[in-house]
């Protein structure tokens, strides 16, 4: 097995309240979990204070989203800053409901991952070709393309975890087979290879999302090129922590 470590996102998405999310924590911090495993809970924008307040630390917290520029009239917005002044270190940026809902364009995503690095927080940069596209037989086109405009974004990429997600498979309950994220992750630790560098295509994680669940991550976990997960829907759930311990 490759020395990266494992590093196991939860995304909440606009889902829980003070209550659920509580409940939640609770089980988070008293549940034993694999300490060669990083983790980090993707929480609410409005929660996130709360949330760092009440998670272990050994547990991290990422804001889902955030803007491109340290401060300013962008009504609704926030800045790196500001999720770094609520103790929270990481952002998920371009994710697929980010692209695909709100419209938000590689550009964009660059321009933001940019600024998030500059600023400290490490960044989960989520790439994803469409269910159409796979069947066009142009993902590998997709996701180099989604990963270069990144890729040119990015200085040090200590911070940086890739997150491959399907967008077919975000969601729906078809998770892509261990065969087919493999595939894409070995593809991208190759581009990573060819147009950065050895060691960062040895270093970096690229982590797969897309209904992963208690019961397809030990399979998952198991392939050479995945080096961790985002979670969605199964990570509101206890059995989050079944996947966190997917490589124990
Ligand atoms: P899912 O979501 O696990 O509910 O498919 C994954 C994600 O959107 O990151």
């Amino acid at each position: 097995m490759p020395s990266r470590k494992f590093f196991v996102g939860g995304n909440w998405k606009m889902n829980g309240d003070k209550e659920t999310l509580g409940e939640l924590i609770m089980t988070l911090n008293t549940a034993s979990l694999n300490d060669e495993t990083e983790v980090v809970c993707g929480a609410p924008t409005i929660y996130l204070d709360y949330v760092r307040s009440k998670l272990d630390q050994r547990i991290g917290v990422a804001a889902q989203n955030c803007y491109k520029v340290p401060k300013g009239a962008f009504t609704g917005e926030i800045s790196p800053a500001m999720i770094k002044d609520c103790g929270v270190d990481w952002v998920i940026l371009g994710h697929s409901e980010r692209r695909h809902v709100f419209g938000e364009s590689d550009e964009l995503i660059g321009q933001k991952v940019a600024h998030c690095l500059e600023n400290g927080l490490g960044v989960i940069a989520c790439i994803g070709e469409k269910l159409e596209e796979r069947e066009a037989g142009i993902t590998e086109d997709v996701v180099y393309e989604q990963t270069r405009v990144i890729a040119d974004n990015v200085k040090d990429w200590a911070s940086v975890v890739l997150a491959y997600e399907p967008v077919w498979a975000i969601g729906t309950g078809k998770t892509a087979t261990p065969a087919q994220a493999q595939e894409v992750h070995e593809q991208l630790r190759g581009w990573l290879r060819g147009n950065v560098s050895d060691a960062v295509a040895d270093s970096v994680r690229i982590i797969y999302g897309g209904s992963v669940t208690g019961g397809n991550c030990n399979e998952l976990a198991a392939q050479a090129d995945v080096d961790g997960f985002l979670v969605g829907g199964a990570s509101l759930k206890p059995e989050f922590v079944d996947i966190i311990n997917a490589r124990s």
